[in-house]
């Protein structure tokens, strides 16, 4: 049998990992978080592709893919969390399950990032535990695909 694939999709300015505001994102970069995933995936048994893109109709497309390609999702929609219905849109159009994560705790902050468009559609959601939060996802991911 095949490794179920998840993609794992990074918004805006998550390139800049481990030097952006590393007090509250922390010092890993998004490559070291990438690395940990493959890593992790491959004991689970899941196959994984990390993705990142600052755009918003690149991210959607790359949800298009994932329903072509994928049988599960994790994301961290970055700034889009707060304004996207494109991308929420996108996700009520992928069958599978989708995991939300956030490097910060985005409830312990500013007031304008307590709302998430997208955790209408999220089958979990995980804020506030850095770069772990990926591995949680992943790991979560193999239950619910399991
Ligand atoms: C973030 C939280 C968002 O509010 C913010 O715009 C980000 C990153 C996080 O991972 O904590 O860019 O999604």
């Amino acid at each position: 049998m095949t490794a179920p694939m998840i993609h794992i999709l990074n918004g805006p300015n998550l390139n800049l990992l481990g030097h952006r505001e590393p007090e509250i994102y922390g010092t890993e970069t998004l490559g070291d978080i990438a690395e940990a995933c493959q890593a992790l995936g491959a004991e689970l048994g899941l196959d994984v592709l990390c993705r990142q893109t600052n755009h918003e109709g690149a991210m959607v497309e790359m949800i298009h893919e994932a329903r072509e390609r994928a049988q599960g999702i994790i994301i961290n929609p970055a700034a889009y969390t707060h304004t996207s219905v494109a991308i929420l849109d996108a996700l009520q159009a992928f069958a599978g399950p989708v995991i939300e994560v956030h490097l910060s705790n985005i409830h312990k902050r500013e007031a304008f990032r307590h709302h998430s468009y997208i955790s209408r559609r999220a089958d979990a959601v995980i804020a506030g535990c850095g770069g772990q939060g990926y591995l949680l996802a992943l790991r979560r991911m193999a239950v619910l695909l399991g």
